[in-house]
């Protein structure tokens, strides 16, 4: 019996991915719809992430987590996020900076590539306990922002970022997420026909101002980062590319699942880096790992920034993904200070 539901499973994971079918509606996002053997594994449309106010704190968060594990940037990169994602790792952290920083000190903490924010929040959490009003937490991402697009009564949409790159394409009973990852390049058949039929014409009048293109923001900001900004001006939200140029200074890094050779090569990962070394005040902590999903071990570790040398001081795991990389820039200190 267990065989064929496992078999059973499969297939309809299979059926659900070669088709794309995919939950577009609200209505569809009751339990008893979701949980159903080939429902469980449809793609969400993007664009419910904000339409959830009345369902409980828990059903939101699980939704919309659900929401973000199979959808990406249009660089590739996953925007896969979770709560309380690696409490113990963040324990490992937390002691680091407490031996670090007193708790006087101000202490300025740039958490980078954090998707819609909730897993800083432990993090941010912890910190505020430790340093109160000396805290100045920023989360930040690279793509923070979406649009929605969609031509008026239709129930067709398009999920967009600032650039207009196309993320997601909506057309029920179709919800297509378009990864910019090596193996969207061979695309879907229903994603080359959709893209010639609806979203090329779609994106041409949205860009020639047509009047009825309605478009809307959607703002990836988790319901427990709102909570914690209302309340103080400690935490603050900003997009953020780490492949731009360095930030102002901070005195604690981190980036969590982001610095992954799945996701960038390496001259890539070097370039991220030496953003990251400029932006760390002497004597600053680096952190970084990589895990799956919650609970799950964390590879990484926490680096301190001294004489223009990142040094490591705890390891969690396998090590970071970067280890490797940051022993280079030490051998070869002129790679981080050209
Ligand atoms: C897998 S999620 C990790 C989210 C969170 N840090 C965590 O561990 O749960 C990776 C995030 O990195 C962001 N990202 C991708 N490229 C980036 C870049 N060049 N600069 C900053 N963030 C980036 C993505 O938008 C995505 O939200």
């Amino acid at each position: 019996m267990a065989e064929d539901a496992g078999v059973m499973a499969t297939i309809s994971g299979l059926l659900v991915r070669i088709f794309k079918l995919g939950i577009s509606e609200k209505e569809q996002l009751r339990p008893d719809h979701l949980e159903g053997l080939v429902h469980g594994r449809k793609c969400i449309a993007m664009d419910l992430y904000d339409c959830l106010a009345d369902l409980s704190e828990a059903e939101i968060d699980e939704l919309q987590e659900r929401m973000l594990w199979w959808f990406r940037a249009d660089n590739g990169v996953l925007k896969r996020t979770c709560g309380r994602r690696f409490d113990p790792f963040d324990q490992l952290s937390l002691s680091a900076i407490a031996a670090t920083f007193s708790s006087g000190q101000i202490v300025r903490v740039h958490d980078v590539g954090v998707s819609d924010g909730r897993s800083s929040c432990g993090f941010y959490d912890a910190l505020n306990s430790l340093y109160g009003e000396k805290l100045d937490f920023l989360a930040s991402d690279y793509a923070p922002y979406l649009y929605v697009l969609t031509r008026k009564r239709s129930k067709s949409r398009l999920i967009i970022d600032e650039q207009q790159h196309v993320l997601q394409i909506i057309k029920p009973p179709f919800v297509i997420t378009v990864g910019h990852s090596e193996k969207a390049k061979i695309r879907h058949p229903l994603t080359k026909l959709l893209t010639a039929l609806y979203v090329r014409p779609l994106l041409k009048d949205y860009q020639s101002g047509r009047a009825d293109i309605e478009v809307r923001k959607l703002e990836l900001l988790c319901r427990q980062c709102r909570v914690r900004m209302n309340e103080n001006k400690k935490l603050r939200f900003e997009r953020y590319d780490v492949l731009s140029c360095p930030t102002q200074r901070f005195d604690i890094v981190r980036a969590m699942n982001v610095l992954n050779y799945c996701y960038f090569s390496e001259a890539t990962l070097t370039k991220a880096l030496k953003n990251i070394f400029h932006s760390i005040n002497d004597g600053g902590l680096f952190i970084t790992g990589s895990n799956f999903e919650q609970g799950t071990i964390v590879n990484g570790g926490v680096y301190k920034k001294t004489n223009d040398h990142l040094q490591s001081i705890e390891i969690s795991g396998n090590g970071s993904h970067v280890d490797t990389l940051i022993a280079e820039f030490n051998r070869v200190d002129h790679v981080l200070h050209e």
